[in-house]
């Protein structure tokens, strides 16, 4: 099987329990979206690829920061959406794996990432902004900075924006609004992505499918 392993703390687990499946024998390949997955990858012995030599994937499993019914999400918390979503896009399936605290009825809540280069950042941020209000959704729209105050850098180069837009009703065309703004270069949103969710609460683990539209 040729897998995308996705990029955060709950990915992580996934990535060390494929590990071990490796180690007893299991006979996979796998792309990573970031170079921290890289590195958990290579600490567990997984044999990795890239999309270059391995374009089409069978599997990505990927973890959320938001997750609505239409398994519709919010990514990029960790910083790693543009490598996500061209994994995602490259692979037949994609399985998202969250605790409950992910599952909302609608996206907005946790601010949506978006990816820009840092030329004409001032200019990219109106353009968001404008986006965002003609779907009805304002916020503030911040540069996303680290710890030292320095603009966090993406593992592709570009900085990210975070919009936090509270509700989010129409992802669908804020998708549209933001991939035409030409400093964007991408946008957390996964929108048909995702085919399955698998959630852990306190209840135990439960599986939603993607209904179908
Ligand atoms: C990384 O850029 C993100 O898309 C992560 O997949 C998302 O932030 C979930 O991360 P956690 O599993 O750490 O909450």
């Amino acid at each position: 099987m040729r897998l995308g392993l996705g990029t955060g703390s709950t990915a992580r687990h996934f990535v060390e329990l494929v590990g071990e499946r490796v180690r007893a024998g299991l006979d996979i390949v796998a792309v990573p979206t970031s170079e921290a997955t890289r590195a958990d990858a290579v600490r567990c012995g997984v044999p990795l690829t890239s999309l270059d030599e391995t374009p089409e994937l069978d599997l990505t499993v990927d973890g959320a920061d938001e997750i609505a019914p239409d398994l519709s999400l919010i990514k990029g918390g960790g910083g790693a959406l543009l490598c996500e979503k061209i994994v995602a896009a490259a692979s037949a399936r994609m399985i998202v794996i969250a605790d409950e605290s992910k599952w909302v009825s609608m996206l907005g809540r946790f601010p949506l990432p978006v990816e820009v280069v840092p030329f004409g950042l001032a200019a990219t941020r109106r353009a968001i902004e404008a986006a965002a209000n003609t779907v009805h959704a304002a916020g503030p729209v911040v540069l996303r900075r680290t710890k030292d105050g320095h603009p966090f850098v993406t593992d592709a180069g570009h900085w990210i924006l975070d919009a936090a837009l509270g509700r989010i009703a129409d992802p669908k065309a804020l998708a549209a609004l933001l991939a035409a703004i030409p400093g964007v270069v991408e946008h957390g949103l996964f929108i048909g992505l995702a085919q399955t969710a698998i959630l852990a609460g306190p209840d135990g683990v439960r599986v939603v499918e993607r209904p179908v539209s």
